[in-house]
């Protein structure tokens, strides 16, 4: 056994980073060989998209926030790897965690790669295979310099191997997400938004818009609006609206669409919210009708909670989700997403063959603890003597 506790810096930038790394604070800090360190780059900053999760979650606050804040993806990635590695030189741990696809994530794992100190990926080999996609670049290059790779679905640990990165790297863990969803689900089912939009179970749609190929793009937004402006004939449709979503709507002054002010929702139509709080989000997908979305996570959510999920993109990179889940995997073709929403709400499945959705190996609740186990390992045994070896240089 070390003497003293391994510090590990665990990066957080983004809103879906928040759950991924919340439940492995947590359980960090219940370990006496581990000194848990939370790094905020300040890739989101606004209180909705930030400082609400780490309440909600638990999360202790930061012990440092990098302040990095928007810009355009190579402004924004500089500016993290300009201050993490200010960072690292003044305070330098012993490893440092990244999650998911996010610009925070290669940031700060290229860094440490550099100096060094042995990176761990949690939600690793995830693939959409579709290289115009921001997160897809910080997939590959994460992963190809992590040290240990954290797979949530059977599917990652594949993409991985065939992409040569060494078996003894790779584990399959299971998903953070579903350890926090399961967390914060008693609380979620009384949620404040969800008792004051008064919306009867089963009775509502669900909707989050914010990959720059359906938002960024006039003409694909417009369309895809009046469609789901259509679908909300039927049953009122709840649209907590991303900045960037909420900045190009307002841009492209696309009418139909009502603003929420507060209360009960009156009847059908498409109802724009600010984003949700992890709480508010959570209480209102587990009672949604059917959920329409092009974000990651969600797909995962609705899987795990049995939902019907329409994902409106070309490619996923949770295959799970399609394979075993409530997901449908549709394209980004307006008209297609019409037919398969009126599909949903007229048959009321969740499968398009009928059959029972199941719920993912390892999406259990457990996942943190499985990666904390594995990080002990690495700091007492194997990887000690590399990075004792790394620490003298
Ligand atoms: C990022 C992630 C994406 C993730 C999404 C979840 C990358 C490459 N993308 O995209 O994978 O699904 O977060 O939300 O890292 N903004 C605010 N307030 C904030 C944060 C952002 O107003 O707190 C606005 C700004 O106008 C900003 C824009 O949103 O320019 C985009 O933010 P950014 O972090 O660059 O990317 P996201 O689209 O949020």
């Amino acid at each position: 056994m070390k003497s003293r506790p391994a510090r590990i810096m665990n990066i957080v930038g983004a809103r879906p980073n928040m759950m991924k790394v919340a439940p492995l604070m947590a359980e960090m800090a219940r370990r006496s060989d581990i000194n848990p360190i939370l790094v905020h780059t300040g890739q989101h900053y606004d209180y909705a998209m930030s400082q609400v999760f780490f309440d909600q979650l638990h999360m202790p606050e930061p012990r440092y926030n990098l302040e990095v804040g928007s810009g355009t993806h190579h402004a924004q990635t500089a500016a993290i790897i300009q201050r993490f590695g200010e960072l690292i030189a003044k305070d330098r741990p012993d490893m440092v965690l990244v999650a998911g696809d996010v610009n925070s994530t290669i940031a700060c794992a290229l860094v440490a790669a550099k100096e060094n100190i042995p990176v761990a990926h949690v939600e690793a080999g995830l693939r959409s295979f579709d290289r115009t996609m921001p997160e897809e670049v910080n997939r590959i290059l994460t992963d190809a310099i992590s040290d240990m790779l954290f797979t949530t679905e059977e599917s990652g640990s594949h993409n991985l191997l065939r992409e040569g990165i060494e078996s003894r790297k790779i584990h399959f863990v299971g998903n953070l997400m579903i350890d926090s969803l399961i967390g914060a689900l008693p609380v979620a089912r009384n949620s404040r938004l969800r008792h004051e939009l008064a919306l009867e179970q089963r009775s509502y749609a669900i909707l989050t818009l914010h990959r720059p190929s359906n938002v960024d793009h006039q003409d694909q937004l417009t369309r895809t609006l009046s469609v789901i402006i259509e679908i909300a004939r039927r049953l009122p449709v709840i649209f907590p609206a991303h900045p960037r979503t909420m900045d190009r709507i307002q841009r492209a002054g696309i009418h139909g669409v009502h603003s929420w002010s507060g209360g009960a929702i009156p009847g059908c139509g498409v109802w724009l919210l600010p984003p949700a709080s992890y709480l508010d989000f959570l209480g209102l997908i587990e009672q949604a009708a059917m959920v329409l979305t092009d974000s990651g996570g969600v797909q995962e959510e609705t899987t795990y909670l049995g939902v019907p999920c329409i994902t409106y993109r070309e490619n996923t990179e949770r295959p799970v989700t399609v394979t075993l889940g409530t997901n449908r995997l549709i394209g980004s073709s307006p008209e297609r997403l019409a037919a398969v929403a009126h599909e949903i709400l007229d048959s009321g499945i969740a499968r398009p063959d009928g059959s029972a959705p199941a719920c993912p190996p390892l999406w259990d609740g457990h996942a943190a603890r499985r990666i904390v186990e594995v990080l002990q390992d690495y700091w007492h045994g194997e990887g000690r003597a590399e990075m004792e070896e790394t620490a003298l240089h």
